[in-house]
């Protein structure tokens, strides 16, 4: 059952919190160049790495930057979107996965104008049934029709086969990572895993859980480390190879006053 306490009440943008957030939408759609970057998808390598919480910040943060943003919850096994927005799961993707209603009829409106959600719908014993490549693209395409910006929670890629679906029916994934705790070599593994799959890897989210939260927000702060272009990759090297050390090395993104509140 939902208890209503929406994340939403508690997003300030304001804070350094949300600033990261505003950075990692803003080299997203500086990466789009000619591409068309309308569906991410968030995922990790491992359980519990933060994709949830990086994917719900993310479309939020594009809602309050003025896009018509939607959060499709396609974690079907450990759902969380319902949670974050104070909403109960039922009638989400999982309904639609399985025939029973249409997109439209699932979609959530919240107290925000242009931010909706999709909840991953009621549990099924399945997923992986359920979770047919044509139907979630058919979703994905349906969706880009009415919204700016489609971010998808999607599970990890080295327990689920899911996501590796999922990535070939989406325009971007980003992977996130919890830093200091995933091996590189899990890390690795996951790339592999998207790159096998799909072209699509953007870059790499680095959460970093290890701060306390303050009360009620689930956060602390979000670093983010691109996946270089090739003109990239000489500027990087030497911030890359003290990160690799195990110093704490901070990206910069280009100064940009628009993307700022
Ligand atoms: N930056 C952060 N600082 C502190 N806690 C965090 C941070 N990011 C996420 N968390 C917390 O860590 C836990 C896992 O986060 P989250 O649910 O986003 O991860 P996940 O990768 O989606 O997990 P799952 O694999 O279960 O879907 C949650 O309790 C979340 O509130
Ligand atoms: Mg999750």
């Amino acid at each position: 059952m939902s208890n209503g306490v929406s994340i939403i009440d508690f997003y300030n943008m304001e804070t350094d919190f949300a600033t990261e957030f505003r950075r990692l939408l803003h080299n997203i759609r500086n990466l789009q160049g000619d591409a068309d970057l309308k569906s991410i998808m968030v995922t990790s390598a491992m359980l519990a790495e933060g994709k949830s919480t990086v994917a719900a910040f993310l479309a939020l943060t594009a809602a309050k930057k003025g896009m018509k943003s939607l959060l499709l919850d396609a974690d079907l096994r450990r759902p969380t979107a319902h949670r974050l927005f104070g909403m109960d799961r039922d009638n989400g993707l999982a309904e639609v996965l399985s025939g029973e209603t249409t997109v439209k009829s699932v979609i959530r409106k919240t107290s925000l104008e242009k931010f909706d959600i999709i909840t991953a719908g009621r549990a099924v014993p399945n997923p992986s049934e359920l979770f047919d490549s044509r139907a979630i693209g058919n979703v994905i395409t349906e969706m880009k029709f009415y919204y700016d910006l489609i971010v998808i929670d999607s599970p990890p890629v080295i327990p689920v086969s899911d996501p590796m679906l999922l990535a070939q029916e989406v325009d971007g994934v980003l992977l996130v990572v919890k830093a200091g705790a995933t091996q590189r070599e899990v890390v690795s593994r996951a790339t592999d895993i998207l790159r096998s799959q799909s072209r699509k890897l953007l870059g790499v989210v680095l959460n970093n859980m290890t701060n306390q939260l303050p009360y009620y927000y689930d956060y602390s702060h979000y670093g983010y480390d691109y996946a270089p272009r090739p003109k990239d990759l000489a500027r990087s090297k030497s911030k890359r190879s003290r990160r690799d050390q195990g110093e704490a090395v901070e990206d910069q993104p280009p100064a940009d006053k628009s993307s700022r509140q």
